[in-house]
């Protein structure tokens, strides 16, 4: 497996490999790697003739009071695991590499807007700015064909796929399923934060969208009581930013569901935040 820590490197190498019409795969991360993570290697691994993961913690889509600095960064573990996982080849610059001098000296960053207000637009006003501005920058370090991206964080998502339609970027984006724990919670590099009596107290997120997606799919088109449901089962937690149901495509508010929704759910456990969502599909 190679490691780059340069744009250059990286680029020639996707060059090389893209030769004769192979494709080539892209998993971006931030580390911390767990097998929601080896998921969309797998997958990137299947569709494409290579797979290339970046490993870049974005100091840009974090806030001033988040936690950039506490980020877990197991990197011998992340590689070990990416080499098990058959990767071929590993981005990984520093943060003088991808914001020489700093990001507050660049000049230029994408702005998402729409599907990236409400939600975490809201409760993290900046960060889909930093996601998407990253995400541009890693889809020119590593040109690829296809990136591989988690429905986990699946506002995220949307933001990319928008901007991928948007500014007409040569890629396509490849949504791949949540990966939970065998008890239900979704994996996510922060599970590690939480004590045992956290993590406990965390499965009622899982517990709470499972309890909505069984009401619908008895028949409660109503996105107020769905709403009402998962917040009776998320009093575990030490506060919830929201859990709503709203439109697939907008991520807006709607008054009953008639074409696809989602529900999705931003809490915080002991200080450590935490996502999950389902799809609410009509038959
Ligand atoms: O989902 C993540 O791990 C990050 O937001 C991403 C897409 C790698 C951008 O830093």
């Amino acid at each position: 497996m190679e490691t780059f820590t340069s744009i250059d490197a990286m680029r020639a190498w996707c060059r090389e490999k893209s030769r004769g019409g192979n494709t080539i795969g892209l998993v971006p991360t931030m580390g911390a790697l767990h097998e929601g993570h080896l998921s969309l290697v797998h997958a990137a691994k299947k569709d494409c003739d290579h797979c290339v993961t970046s490993i870049f913690v974005n100091p840009t889509q974090f806030a001033a009071n988040e936690d950039l600095d506490q980020y877990p960064r197991p990197i011998e573990d992340d590689l070990a695991m990416l080499r098990d996982a058959g990767v071929e080849a590993v981005f990984m610059p520093t943060a003088d590499e991808m914001y020489p001098g700093g990001p507050q000296t660049h000049a230029t960053s994408v702005h998402p807007s729409a599907v990236a207000l409400p939600l975490e637009g809201v409760h993290r006003p900046e960060h889909f700015v930093g996601v998407a501005t990253v995400v541009m920058k890693l889809f020119q370090a590593a040109p690829s064909d296809r990136a591989f991206f988690g429905r986990k964080d699946f506002q995220q998502l949307c933001v990319i796929e928008h901007m991928v339609h948007d500014l007409n970027l040569p890629i396509e984006i490849v949504p791949c399923d949540i990966v939970r724990e065998p008890d239900g919670l979704a994996m996510s590099s922060r599970n590690r934060y939480l004590s045992d009596d956290q993590r406990q107290r965390a499965l009622c997120i899982g517990k709470s969208l499972n309890q909505v997606e069984q009401a619908f799919l008895e028949g409660n088109h109503d996105p107020k009581q769905l709403e009402s449901i998962m917040a009776d089962h998320l009093s575990p937690c030490d506060s919830v930013d929201y859990a709503v149901v709203v439109d697939r495509q907008t991520l807006l508010p709607i008054s009953e569901i008639t074409q696809n929704a989602v529900a999705l759910v931003a809490v915080r456990v002991g200080v450590t935040r935490l996502i999950d969502n389902r799809e609410l599909i009509v038959a």
